[in-house]
């Protein structure tokens, strides 16, 4: 099968979020399992790395249209050693941008603009998918583009969409007004677009996508529900015939506590005695006091509210006082930045603060804590705490989208974690109390520990769910 994975991110070349290690993780599974898969992304020219910028090499280029214009668009490419092609769409008005991948006035366009030259980039290479993966709204007029304007195209026809929501915060909602001048789609065709009087990218791509997947079983049924849907739920909902969910994987080789470069010390299921260090150094190279034996809570996150941080202020203090060191590593709204600044200030010894988000740090969070954090809001997957799993880092979680069909519960038969269930601060407490107190009976934490680092999210289960969906688009007699 020859598979395209279209997305606005993917590691190592560009991040801001989950869909990067999704997009730099599924397609390699894809691989190893026997199918071709190429990712195509814009070339960001000031965030890709010279280092990777040095393997891209120019392959040819065309022209796009953008309402009534034409935009040049060069197409880079490169094959890596995994077995994964890559293609870059290059067009430096839209891409060569200096404050981060998003956030432009202009975006609506960008990412029209590229949607539309992916499609159009199938008549210049030679790859010719038999399914595109298009992701999140960035890709989200994919699906639409290729509705209106390659269906019936002889060298396209017969290629099949999926398209795959990792966050449906985020929908690309803009005014009608943008319809034909700037999104080229015509009057006639604005219903696949319109949603509450408005442009919903998100919603064309659910309209008419072949099949809709969302990246954990729990939150599939969980965006049926005005709660979890911003708005979406209605058109999910009579969709519901083509939608399901997928758990995400994560990259095993990249995050390994055998092999990282990044960590102090190695250590596996076997030999845990690597994992004492990484706490030592962990907490020496964040500045707290490593001189008793207190249990270590990692949080690694972008500050914003849906991450759950409204129940982490309410209760933190008690959490300290209880006997945690806290480790904070994260950017994002500065009233959570200046909490946990204050936090620090108050618990100089126990509570360290690093605003930003630094790679290397997290993986040595991840290594040197003994808990993980995350009581989400709303979790489409996250993979924050799958990544803890492996380090033999428990996770306490809110049980909810993905974090609900990853973690069990320590008070069930092979608990991983320990999970609560409502959105509430004393609720979230107890969660901490339970695994302070399962902290300190060292022999079953020591089962905990390894029965967290035996769970298997590698991507070996879900990539083969990805292509029994694929196969069965295929089979389809359209
Ligand atoms: C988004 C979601 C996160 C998910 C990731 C990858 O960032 O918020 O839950 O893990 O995408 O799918």
């Amino acid at each position: 099968m020859k598979i395209l994975y279209a997305a606005s991110e993917a590691q190592p070349f560009a991040a801001s979020g989950g869909l990067a290690d999704v997009a730099g993780s599924l397609p390699k599974a894809l691989v190893k399992e026997g199918h071709e898969c190429a990712v195509v992304m814009p070339y960001y020219k000031n965030t890709i790395k010279p280092e990777h910028q040095k393997k891209i090499t120019f392959l040819t280029s065309f022209n796009v249209p953008v309402g009534w214009r034409a935009q040049y668009c060069g197409v880079f490419t490169y094959d890596a050693p995994d077995g994964v092609k890559y293609f870059f769409l290059d067009n430096e008005y839209y891409f060569k941008r200096d404050f981060g991948i998003y956030g432009y006035y202009d975006d609506a366009e960008r990412y029209a603009f590229f949607s539309r030259a992916v499609l159009e980039m199938l008549h210049h290479v030679d790859y010719k998918p038999e399914i595109i993966n298009s992701n999140d709204w960035q890709c989200a007029l994919i699906p639409v583009y290729y509705q209106i304007y390659f269906k019936y195209d002889s060298e396209l026809k017969n290629i099949r969409n999926v398209f795959t929501i990792h966050n449906i915060a985020y929908q690309g909602q803009y005014g009608m007004n943008l319809l034909e001048e700037i999104l080229s789609i015509p009057r006639h065709m604005a219903n696949i677009v319109e949603y509450d009087r408005d442009i919903n990218f998100m919603k064309g791509a659910i309209e008419v996508a072949d099949k809709v997947t969302t990246v954990s079983p729990t939150y599939a049924t969980e965006i049926l529900d005005p709660w979890f849907s911003h708005g979406l739920d209605r058109v999910l909902t009579s969709k519901q015939y083509k939608t399901c969910g997928f758990l995400n994987g994560i990259d095993t080789d990249m995050y390994n506590p055998q092999t990282d470069p990044d960590i102090p010390a190695k250590f596996s299921v076997k030999s845990k005695a690597g994992k004492k260090i990484c706490k030592a150094k962990l907490l020496e190279e964040v500045g707290l006091a490593s001189d008793s034996d207190e249990p270590v809570i990692g949080i690694i996150s972008r500050l914003v509210e849906h991450k759950g941080f409204d129940l982490i202020k309410q209760v933190f203090d008690r959490i300290v006082e209880q006997g945690f060191k806290v480790v904070i590593l994260g950017s994002g709204d500065p009233h959570y930045e200046q909490f946990f600044i204050d936090a620090h200030r108050r618990h100089p010894d126990k509570v360290s603060f690093t605003c930003g988000y630094f790679p290397p740090l997290a993986k040595r969070i991840y290594a040197g804590s003994d808990m993980f954090l995350m009581p989400s809001k709303s979790e489409p997957c996250g993979l924050a705490q799958m990544i803890s799993l492996r380090y033999g880092t428990v996770p306490i979680v809110r049980a909810t989208g993905g974090l609900k069909d990853s973690i069990i519960d320590c008070g069930e038969k092979d608990g991983t974690g320990f999970t609560f269930l409502n959105y509430d601060a004393e609720d979230m407490f107890g969660a901490t109390e339970r695994a302070f107190n399962a902290y300190n009976d060292r022999k079953a934490w020591n089962a905990l520990v390894t029965r967290a680092m035996k769970a298997d999210f590698s991507w070996s289960v879900s990539a083969k769910l990805y292509i029994g969906l694929y196969e069965e688009l295929i089979s389809w007699n359209l």
